[in-house]
């Protein structure tokens, strides 16, 4: 159902965040010039201006959004700190219970949607460094943590090839042998959906060798995180990967798969695809704008075609592919979206 009554809170971030953001923000004033955009420091930009990642001014924007546009954060000046960009990030997708992490990988004949738990974890569990100079971190997951995601992830099978292969470790991890039970025991809900379970491991490898034989992968947070970079790779390049996380009713978060590239941050060479395929996400699932969604994706490929930046092998900048996205998006997109959700 559309919902475009509010504002979208768009996140700049830190590297080549800025960058994106801005092509993110000359594509929503154009497709929807009725709806307000207001932007908040988050991550490094965050720390440097008021001390926290997360300021509360951020945070409760966002709380109050019909959704966050975020683009990367991550700043080398910060690493070995205490303050982290990164947890600004994460405190966001807690706050929000943005707990379905969609990330879609599409090209030629791979079409795999990764369903990635975003709130649980390693990511959130109890961590620290002992008085002997242990190191620690824990992954803990409560089967209703488990289940909203897994069941998030049939009901996307059911709507897509009907199959669905759950990746854990369940041959070492007491988590993955719970993730399992649960994934089994809610599969004869979706008697439609085809489950595999496949171990970590060899699902890199079938990712990397034969990614067409997936369709929806459902998985826990941390491999998540790492199939679904190996997954941009096999498809193009992270410089593509969009991604949405979805709450229960509140505001999603839509960020690209990447970070913030500080290797090439400041030339204006980064690929905005990943940020705008994620514009294109928001549209369909924040604002329930299916049709504006379409034509956005369908705008974004013809000009990729014509205006490819360095990391696809061509000369084109970050502002010119975004300045042909605009140009396309005048010629009505009749092709079909092949990466939303
Ligand atoms: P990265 O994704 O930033 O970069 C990996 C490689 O991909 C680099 O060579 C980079 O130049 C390239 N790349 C990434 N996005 C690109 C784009 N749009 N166009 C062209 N090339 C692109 O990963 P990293 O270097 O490991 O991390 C850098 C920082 O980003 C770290 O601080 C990390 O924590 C952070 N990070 C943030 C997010 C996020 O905010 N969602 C995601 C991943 C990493
Ligand atoms: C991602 C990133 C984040 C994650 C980091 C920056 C916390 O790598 O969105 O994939 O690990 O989730
Ligand atoms: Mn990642």
């Amino acid at each position: 159902m559309p919902n475009s009554g509010g504002t979208i809170v768009l996140l700049p971030g830190d590297g080549i965040g800025p960058e994106v953001a801005r092509e993110a923000r000359l594509v929503l004033e154009h497709l929807v010039p009725d709806v307000e955009i207001v932007e908040h420091p988050i991550g490094g930009a965050a720390i440097r201006a008021t001390g926290s990642p997360l300021p509360a001014e951020t945070l409760d924007a966002c709380l109050a959004s019909v959704a966050v546009l975020k683009a990367p954060v991550g700043d080398p000046e910060f690493d070995g700190k205490d303050v982290r960009p990164e947890q600004g990030l994460l405190g966001l997708r807690a706050a929000l219970d943005a707990y379905a992490n969609l990330r879609p990988a599409v090209q030629d004949d791979v079409d795999v949607l990764i369903v990635r738990e975003l709130v649980g974890g390693l990511y959130f569990g109890a961590s620290g460094v002992r008085d002997d100079g242990t190191a620690f971190d824990t992954c803990e997951y409560t089967p209703s943590q488990i289940e909203r995601v897994v069941r998030r992830a049939f009901r996307f099978a059911q709507a897509r090839s009907g199959r669905l292969t759950s990746v854990d470790k369940a041959n070492v991890l007491e988590t993955s042998r719970l993730w399992r039970r649960v994934v089994d025991s809610v599969a004869g809900d979706y008697p439609d959906v085809t489950v595999e379970h496949m171990l970590v491991d060899n699902a890199a490898m079938q990712l990397a060798t034969n990614p067409e034989q997936f369709d929806v992968l459902v998985t826990e947070n941390m491999f998540g995180d790492i199939l679904s970079d190996l997954a941009a790779a096999v498809t193009g390049g992270l410089g593509l990967a969009p991604s949405a996380s979805l709450s229960d009713g509140g505001p999603g978060i839509f960020e690209p798969v990447h970070g913030s590239a500080p290797d090439i941050a400041g030339r204006g060479i980064a690929n905005p695809t990943a940020m705008l395929r994620s514009t294109a996400l928001l549209l369909e699932h924040g604002l329930g704008l299916r049709g504006h969604a379409q034509r956005l994706a369908s705008a974004i490929d013809a000009a990729l075609l014509v205006a490819p930046t360095p990391d696809l092998g061509g000369k084109a900048t970050t502002a010119q592919l975004g300045e042909a996205v605009r140009a396309q998006l005048v010629v009505d997109g009749a092709s079909v979206p092949s990466y939303l959700a």
